[in-house]
């Protein structure tokens, strides 16, 4: 492919991101911004339908996340098709070294293998942020990283021995102002059906374990074949 091929090539590659940004997440928000205001009228004569608008608006949102995280999931497919969550997460864990981690160990256990391609992006965000937290908020000395496969399960293990905090599961459901990032976590951990646990008390680090299912697809057409 010459030079003038490879720039239509990714000209295109951009338009069809653009387009699918236009007609999936920036449309999901105008939704969101309008339901948002039907909420806050309701409010004033109706609580009980504000209430379910209410409801209406957090799927909504929901629905966005979901196509914000296919969206950056594609742009990295593209940007990074080699090495996968595995090089993104070496690269997570390597950017902790200029936050003053001394010992980083990141380790991969079990056999590779294929993840769904809205698994990897939930995951790559869940890492990402989990670092950035650890950056922001830890100052750990020790950081652990594991992805261990087993045939049915992925797991993210992200371990600090930072200073830790207070009631982890009340941090996620506070809703505190400017703190999205343990609750967009959850979030995205419920959009692949996973599981999560976060275990953290003051002094003693910060855990987080992630479960997301590998083969639920196949494992399910399995049983329904074996009927
Ligand atoms: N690894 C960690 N070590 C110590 N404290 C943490 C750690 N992770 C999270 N926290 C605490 O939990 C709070 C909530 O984290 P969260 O990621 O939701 O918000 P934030 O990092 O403050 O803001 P945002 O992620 O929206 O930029 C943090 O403000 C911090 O007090
Ligand atoms: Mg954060």
């Amino acid at each position: 492919m010459d030079i003038i091929q490879a720039k239509k090539v990714r000209d295109e590659e951009r338009r069809r991101i653009a387009r699918s940004l236009h007609d999936g997440p920036i449309q999901s928000m105008t939704n969101i911004i309008w339901a948002a205001g039907i909420c806050e009228q309701l409010m004033e004569i109706d609580l009980s339908k504000a209430k379910k608008e209410l409801g209406k608006l957090k799927q909504l949102a929901r629905n966005a996340l979901r196509e914000l995280c296919d969206a950056v999931s594609e742009l990295r497919d593209a940007g990074m098709k080699e090495g996968g969550l595995t090089a993104a997460l070496a690269e997570y864990s390597n950017s902790l070294q200029a936050a003053g981690v001394r010992r980083i160990r990141y380790c991969v256990k079990g056999q590779e293998s294929k993840i769904p391609s809205g698994t990897e992006g939930c995951l790559r965000a869940i890492a990402q942020e989990c670092c950035t937290n650890i950056r922001k908020h830890a100052k750990a000395s020790n950081v652990i990283i594991t992805l261990r496969y087993t045939p049915r399960t992925l797991f993210l293990y992200i371990r600090d021995d930072g200073i830790g905090f207070d009631n982890p599961q009340d941090g996620i459901g506070s809703g505190e102002l400017h703190k999205f990032g343990l609750l967009g976590i959850a979030e995205q951990v419920g959009l692949i059906n996973g599981k999560m646990k976060i275990k953290s008390s003051l002094g003693k680090g910060t855990r987080i374990l992630v479960a997301a299912p590998l083969r639920q697809a196949s494992s399910e057409l399995r049983e329904q074949e074996g009927k």
